[in-house]
């Protein structure tokens, strides 16, 4: 059976890079596959956060990505700290995975920074509960942006060690499934650098929450270089603020980059972003307002997270059941 589940962290609004990287294709893969997406709260712990606003940002999450289309009907849509498996399970594999594997990963170096002394032990290990998070449900199939190849190897290798130690095929090697044109969106003010939640300058992105005049302002000030738009896709290879915002208006109106820029026909950069704006605009207001509409009733979202809990406990449950069986743990019963 295929399956799916992917996650994304609650430390932030979603931005167009969450969007287009990742969670447009979860709503589309709704339809082929059983499908389980997670608000990865224990993930966004890894850096401090402020309890109240972790709560809120829980739920504002979960209500954005129904507005983006994840269908609670379709989709099992909960909290990762629902399902105390995860973390369990997390254990389990961290005595499966050796020091080697964690220390090559790219995302620890860039997040710890200089201070590796001072970093947590969570943002180390963090890649082993994200293994956790996925093959808690035996997933087959993990739709993330191109950032989240290198955790997805790891989650594979954690797999293959887990079955090799005990001998038997258990776990799937789940696959990474990184679609789209815009697998990496880059920030605004610099294209080199991925969109991301945690840059300090809220230039950088455009938010799923902002409104028409925001996106119109950011779009503007986006960083570009002089020259106006080139007419082969091989000569945005070295304008990396140009390769994005041709990137993210092939992505928004589904056409190749080819095409876009036959269509521009060498136009200067101004009118190629008014032209952006409006296509964002467009995809983007009624997600907001859908998002709003739903937080209006916040007592409606709980309640889906809480169902969707649920059914993900029943699922991770059984399988934490076996796993303890086969590793050798005693499950004492009752009288
Ligand atoms: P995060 O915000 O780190 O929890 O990411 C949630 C999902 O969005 C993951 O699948 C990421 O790979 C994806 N993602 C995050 N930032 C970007 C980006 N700048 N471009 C494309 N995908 C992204
Ligand atoms: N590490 C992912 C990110 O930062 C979020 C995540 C946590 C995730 N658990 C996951 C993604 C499981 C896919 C599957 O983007």
């Amino acid at each position: 059976m295929n399956r799916i589940l992917s996650g994304i962290q609650p430390t932030a609004a979603m931005h167009l890079g969450n969007y287009l990287g990742a969670v447009r294709n979860w709503v589309g893969l709704q339809d082929s596959f059983e499908t389980l997406y997670c608000v990865v709260d224990l993930h966004a712990l890894t850096l401090p956060q402020n309890p109240a606003e972790l709560r809120e940002n829980s739920r504002t999450l979960a209500a954005t990505l129904m507005a983006a289309g994840i269908d609670p009907r379709r989709s099992i849509l909960f909290v990762q700290s629902s399902v105390p498996a995860h973390s369990e399970l997390a254990w389990l594999f961290s005595c499966l995975t050796p020091l080697g594997w964690l220390n090559r990963m790219t995302q620890f170096k860039e997040k710890a920074g200089k201070h590796k002394e001072q970093a947590v032990l969570g943002l180390y290990s963090y890649p082993v509960l994200m293994a956790a998070d996925i093959l808690i449900y035996r997933a087959t199939h993990v739709p993330v942006g191109e950032d989240q190849k290198q955790h997805l190897e790891l989650t594979r290798e954690i797999a293959g060690a887990f079955n090799y130690r005990y001998g038997r095929e258990y776990f799937p090697l789940p696959e990474p499934q990184i679609f789209g044109s815009a697998t990496r969106v880059m920030s605004l003010r610099d294209g080199t650098k991925k969109m991301s939640k945690s840059d300090s300058s809220d230039f950088s992105r455009i938010n799923m929450t902002d409104d028409a005049d925001t996106i119109a302002l950011k779009i503007r000030k986006a960083k570009t270089d002089p020259l106006p738009l080139p007419a082969a896709p091989e000569d945005l290879e070295a304008r990396p603020e140009a390769d994005n915002l041709v990137h993210i208006y092939a992505a928004l109106t589904h056409k190749p980059v080819a095409e876009v820029l036959a269509e521009f026909n060498e136009a200067p950069f101004s009118t190629f972003k008014s032209a952006l704006t409006d296509i964002a605009v467009t995809a983007l207001a009624p997600i907001a307002e859908e998002m709003r509409r739903l937080l209006a009733d916040p007592g409606y979202v709980d309640g889906v997270l809480h169902e969707g809990g649920g059914k993900a406990r029943a699922i991770a449950d059984a399988t934490l059941r076996e796993v303890k069986e086969i590793m050798g743990i005693l499950t004492p019963a009752g009288p």
